[in-house]
């Protein structure tokens, strides 16, 4: 062996104290908010190498971490030190965050640095939403400006409590000591509004290096801490302690027989053995067994740590269940208030429905409605039917199952959501719950005697939906129309849904925005179910140009009770064919919106059915759906 034993032993050792070291010391992470033109190029650029001693030990332990733990290879897994928003990028978020390390001899600091431009929004909540402290920059000649005030709402929105107002480029008003005053205090007024509760404002110069490590003669009536003085004293902690220890369960772990686990981050407050429990959503309880972790069997574990909790009982717990303690457990709820924020390139549309992601639970969920958007430069709350990109919103929000909770105010990491496109799987929006709604909690399901399987069998048939899509004009509600008058003559007992019949009535409130045939849709596909609970054979006749929607109505019924029918005929026959004189009034202009025209139809990628007017004839496409309506005997 070339290197002796013993070098090798003190390498490992010193690589290990190290590791301690650094682990022990605690940890900030803050953002920086504010334009090039404000300095803050310049501040972060002398705060990193102000305080670089250790930055490359730094960087070379966080490599080695990643080694050990992380998924990324040979490259450093910024998402061991990330958690949250960031890890999220895998799932389609395109960022243009730049984080930076460094540390001092009391603290390791991590750095988002967000760009100011509007656009940039969610790359500002990308990197806020893990952030304990906010640096917002402006410079003193300019004073607040519209960019700050939009940057101090995401802040509020996001639940950082400390924020530094940083008034750059005091050189170049000779340190006024006024001039920073009435900035200060108009900030101060701003913070207060917007319910932030510590704000410091600093004066400085990043060029000069005025009060940012060291304190500045230039400004003898400043009698506040430095910037790095704040940022080694600020708190950490990230949520109200005392209300009740909380475990997400991010994994089950099952190594034999006898041993049972859950693993995931201990939150709000420590937990010990025997101290009595209650799962979520279920309600079941019991006590903590063990505390186990890689090192060894604990008593009792703070909040931040990971560890692995055994019950005494025997209790069915899942991933994406919280265990809490008995005593202060957290709400569970299915309909809530909440602030959103729309990340996705197309917009939100209500009635739409989307995977929800609260810590390691995920849900299918629906915004039922936008009670406002909020101009994010002004905070004025406007009326929206949609939420476009990087807009904001105060709506309700519907999950198919109860979920274990705490409102974003009291603690972040219980109340602080993503959605997640059921298409695409790129993560659409970023949320914070408000409250939970208490309607939802005074409704039952009531029990009826009669079921689906008896209405049907009295009718001696089995009910179905039968859903054409398909271009107007396309031959959907002709088809359908032929069918349903074949299968009355057989005896069946149905329904036709029609979208012309329908809007006349219980869709008369809709027009033809994408928005609205969402609701069309959702309507329709609720009334559907309705008619096959009732035992009918449903024919369903609407344009629905959107697979999420059709989807959405898949979802509703049972397998195999749903057929999607597709009646593939092209814009070019349809347009020919023209039975309403839309097309003409369409390609004139005088009516806006016409699916094919200047709204979009999305082919099904797998229909049930495909029907084709122009290779088959209308007795043969009948005749090929009565077979699969009416089965034999
Ligand atoms: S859907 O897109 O929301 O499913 P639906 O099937 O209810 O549409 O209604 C479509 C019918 O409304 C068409 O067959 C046509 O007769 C009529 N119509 C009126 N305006 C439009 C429009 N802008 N786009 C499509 N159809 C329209």
């Amino acid at each position: 062996m070339a290197v002796p034993g013993g070098a090798r032993a003190d390498a490992a050792a010193a690589v290990a104290a190290y590791l301690r070291q650094h682990e022990s010391k605690d940890l900030l992470r803050f953002i920086t908010c504010g334009s090039v033109d404000d300095g803050k190029s310049t501040l972060i650029g002398r705060l990193l190498h102000d305080t670089q001693r250790l930055l490359d030990d730094q960087l070379a332990a966080l490599e080695l971490d990643s080694q050990r733990h992380g998924t990324q290879g040979d490259t450093i897994d910024y998402a061991l030190l990330l958690d949250g928003l960031a890890a999220e990028r895998e799932q389609g978020i395109t960022i243009d965050v730049a984080y930076r390390f460094f540390d001092t001899d009391k603290r390791k600091f991590i750095v988002a640095d967000c760009p100011g431009h509007e656009q940039y929004t969610r790359n500002m909540a990308t990197g806020a939403s893990t952030a304990d402290l906010a640096v917002v920059l402006v410079d003193a000649r300019k004073g607040l400006l519209t960019q700050t005030r939009r940057h101090t709402y995401i802040v509020s929105l996001l639940g950082i409590r400390h924020v530094v107002l940083a008034v750059n480029k005091m050189d170049l008003v000779e340190y006024n000591a006024d001039t920073f005053e009435s900035i200060a205090s108009e900030y101060r007024h701003l913070a207060l509004r917007l319910g932030i509760p510590e704000v410091a404002c600093i004066p400085l110069s990043a060029l000069k290096g005025d009060n940012v490590l060291q304190r500045s003669a230039a400004t003898p009536w400043y009698r506040g801490r430095t910037l790095l003085e704040r940022l080694e004293t600020v708190g950490t902690s990230r949520e109200v302690p005392g209300r009740g220890f909380r475990l997400p369960v991010q994994w089950v772990c099952r190594q034999d027989q006898e041993f049972r686990g859950f693993a995931g981050p201990v939150i709000s407050d420590p937990v010990s053995t025997g101290d009595e429990v209650v799962v979520l959503p279920s309600g079941r309880r019991s006590k903590v067994a063990r505390i186990v972790t890689a090192d060894g069997d604990l008593e009792s574990a703070l909040p931040g740590q990971a560890v692995t909790v055994a019950l005494v009982d025997e209790i069915d717990v899942s991933r994406g269940d919280v265990i809490a303690a008995a005593s202060h457990p957290p709400e569970v709820a299915d309909q809530f208030a909440a602030h959103l924020l729309w990340l996705g390139e197309s917009p939100l549309l209500p009635g739409r429905p989307f995977r929800l992601k609260i810590g390691p639970r995920t849900v299918g969920a629906t915004i039922t409605d936008i009670k406002h958007k909020v101009d994010v430069n002004t905070q004025e709350q406007l009326a929206a039917k949609r939420l476009e990109l990087n807009e904001v919103a105060y709506c309700n929000i519907h999950l198919d199952q109860p979920v274990a909770f705490e409102p974003y105010a009291d603690n972040r990491d219980m109340g602080a959501f993503i959605l997640i496109d059921r298409q695409t799987n790129a993560t659409v929006a970023a949320g914070t719950l408000a409250f939970a709604l208490r309607r939802a909690a005074n409704i039952h399901w009531q029990h009826v005697d009669v079921d689906k399987d008896a209405r049907a069998r009295i009718k001696h048939q089995q009910p179905r939906c039968l859903w054409f899509t398909g271009l107007s004009g396309s031959g959907k509600s002709t088809i359908a129309n032929l069918v349903e008058k074949r299968l009355l003559a057989n005896g069946y007992h149905t329904y036709i849904l029609d979208g012309d019949n329908v809007r006349h009535g219980l869709n008369k409130d809709l027009g033809f925005t994408d928005e609205d045939r969402v609701e069309n849709i959702r309507r329709v596909a609720e009334t559907a179910r309705l008619m096959v609970d009732a035992g009918l054979i449903v024919l369903v006749s609407f344009i629905s140009p959107f697979r999420a929607e059709r989807r959405m109505a898949r979802e509703m019924f049972a397998k195999g009770e749903f057929i999607e029918a597709y009646v593939n005929t092209s814009l070019e026959a349809a347009e020919q064919r023209d039975v309403k004189g839309l097309y003409a009034k369409a390609r004139a202009g005088h009516l806006r919106n016409f699916t094919g025209i200047d709204s979009p139809y999305e082919i099904p990628a797998q229909p049930d059915i495909v029907l084709d007017t122009s290779a088959n004839t209308l007795e043969e496409l009948v005749e090929e759906l009565v077979e699969i309506l009416s089965p034999p005997g």
